[in-house]
């Protein structure tokens, strides 16, 4: 499809940025909040780079009120945080804190006094350390109970300031680092465990919009997903096998689950075979297509290639091998096969067309006009971008940040997007990654993402000062203009 003319973005266009509390709030023992399993995760030595915690973060708890301005300064429509679970309730299933409540009604206030619009995350991986010790967390039905009630104490709290709400975010992510790869608490390597924990979230995510429904029935609610397109690596129907593949094991094994009720087929079927498959009664299956979300909110940082796993095809392109477990969007099922009997039905490979970030994440902004028109066409819910971004090592020259490379990628993914809204995908709004530095859960700090440079590092807590980089400015604009610009 060939566009002389782009659309114009929506009025009403969301604008937004986004955070999450364990990477930018700090304060995690203050005001009565309890202990989540990232803080005890990231105070054993060994799992995290040089040991970095969210101790301090970037202290947001305590700049709220100026980020805030920055945020109002900028002209941002929408600004997407989420609730650490363990500061509503500490335990995570017995009394409210209401101090904590208080940090959260203080930041919708200023929010809405500014005329920003919040999106509130329920749940974006703090999951609270006593519900991990009593029932082992995401592999108990006890948590959908928990995660019920701490939902109710937000709907009621907030249902006449906020109107968008994100039930989980990255499903995907947390539980593939959490229980295939064990780079993310609980720091299990078990495939059925795995299958087991996203069931059993699955229930809660239905639980909670079935809950919402009911009690905010002029809210929105959708799940936060982090998606990819799968490319194959040639036209050989073997690779594009590969690929079909990879699709289900990817994305519509989740997807499929939120949007239309029900485990995709062909993977269900394969799992049962390998006997990993979740265990589905015929209520789950009944509260799996009682609960419709409103809307779709989409993470999109890249996609993948692939190829046949058979072993004469690796051999050939071997050298594009490119696994790397810190790169949670790149899928690999094989990694595990010495714990699991899962079959592997495809190999990941690095794109021979993609430049890549310093991290080593492909630079794909077709990807994302391609990653909207599938989940679209498929699904048919508005989207919302949740998140995309640029993560980069960031070097502050004569106080200032020139960051170019962020605005170019920035540039290109907004195109895209905007190029998507002229083939007919409904939008609700972009939230880019993110509004300031923060914690990259396993990378410390000095991967930044934000339009607002943090004076900390690895290192220590520094001045906290924030400076606006050159991004700040440029998507000050792109925000006033409603994208015209672009
Ligand atoms: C997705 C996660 O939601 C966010 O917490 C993370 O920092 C970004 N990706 C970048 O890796």
């Amino acid at each position: 499809m060939y566009h002389q003319q782009l659309d114009d973005f929506p009025e009403n266009f969301l604008w937004g940025a986004a955070s999450a509390a364990y990477q930018i709030e700090g304060a995690y023992q203050e005001d009565g909040k309890g202990i989540s399993i990232w803080d005890t995760y990231a105070h054993t030595p060994g799992n995290t780079y040089q040991g970095t915690t969210g101790d301090v973060a970037i202290d947001h708890y305590h700049h709220l009120e100026e980020d805030v301005a920055l945020m109002a300064k900028m002209g941002l429509k929408a600004y997407r945080f989420s609730v650490a679970w363990s500061r509503i309730i500490p335990d995570g299933e017995g009394t409210v804190n209401e101090a904590g409540l208080d940090f959260y009604r203080r930041l919708i206030h200023e929010l809405r006094k500014n005329k920003i619009e919040p999106v509130l995350t329920l749940y974006h991986w703090d999951l609270p350390q006593a519900l991990q010790d009593k029932y082992a967390g995401w592999e108990s039905r006890q948590t959908i109970v928990a995660f019920k009630k701490y939902c109710e104490v937000l709907f009621k709290a907030f249902k006449d300031d906020v109107k968008y709400w994100v039930t989980f975010n990255e499903q995907n992510v947390f539980t593939s680092m959490g229980y295939r790869w064990g780079t993310h608490p609980p720091k299990l390597k078990n495939i059925k465990k795995m299958y087991e924990a996203n069931h059993i979230i699955n229930l809660a995510n239905a639980e909670a919009i079935n809950l919402f429904h009911e009690l905010v029935p002029k809210g929105l609610i959708g799940p936060s997903f982090g998606y990819g397109p799968v490319y194959p690596l040639t036209g050989d129907p073997q690779d594009v096998l590969a690929s079909v593949n990879a699709d289900d094991f990817n994305n519509n094994w989740w997807l499929d689950v939120y949007c239309r009720g029900e485990y995709p087929y062909f993977m269900l079927k394969q799992l049962q075979k390998a006997k990993i498959a979740p265990n589905i009664t015929e209520a789950d299956r009944k509260l799996l297509k009682s609960a419709k979300p409103d809307f779709l909110g989409i993470n999109y940082y890249h996609g993948g290639t692939v190829q046949t796993n058979r072993l004469e095809k690796q051999a050939e392109t071997a050298n594009q091998k490119d696994f790397s477990a810190t790169d949670p969007y790149l899928m690999q099922p094989e990694a595990d096969q010495a714990q699991s009997p899962e079959i592997p039905m495809f190999n990941s490979v690095s794109s021979p067309y993609l430049a890549k970030t310093e991290w080593g994440w492909e630079i794909d902004p077709i990807g994302f006009r391609i990653a909207l028109r599938q989940v679209y066409e498929k699904y048919r819910l508005p989207i919302f971008v949740t998140e995309n971004g640029l993560g980069a090592m960031d070097k502050l020259e004569d106080g200032q940040i020139h960051d170019s490379y962020r605005i170019k990628y920035l540039q290109e993914h907004l195109l895209a997007m905007k190029e998507a809204i002229t083939d007919g995908v409904e939008m609700i709004g972009y939230c880019a990654w993110s509004f300031t530095d923060l914690l990259s859960w396993l990378n410390g700090y000095r991967k930044r993402y934000g339009f607002v440079y943090i004076d900390r590092d690895d290192n220590g807590e520094r001045t906290q000062q924030r400076i606006p980089k050159d991004s700040f400015k440029w998507y000050q604009k792109i925000i006033a203009e409603n994208g015209k610009q672009i």
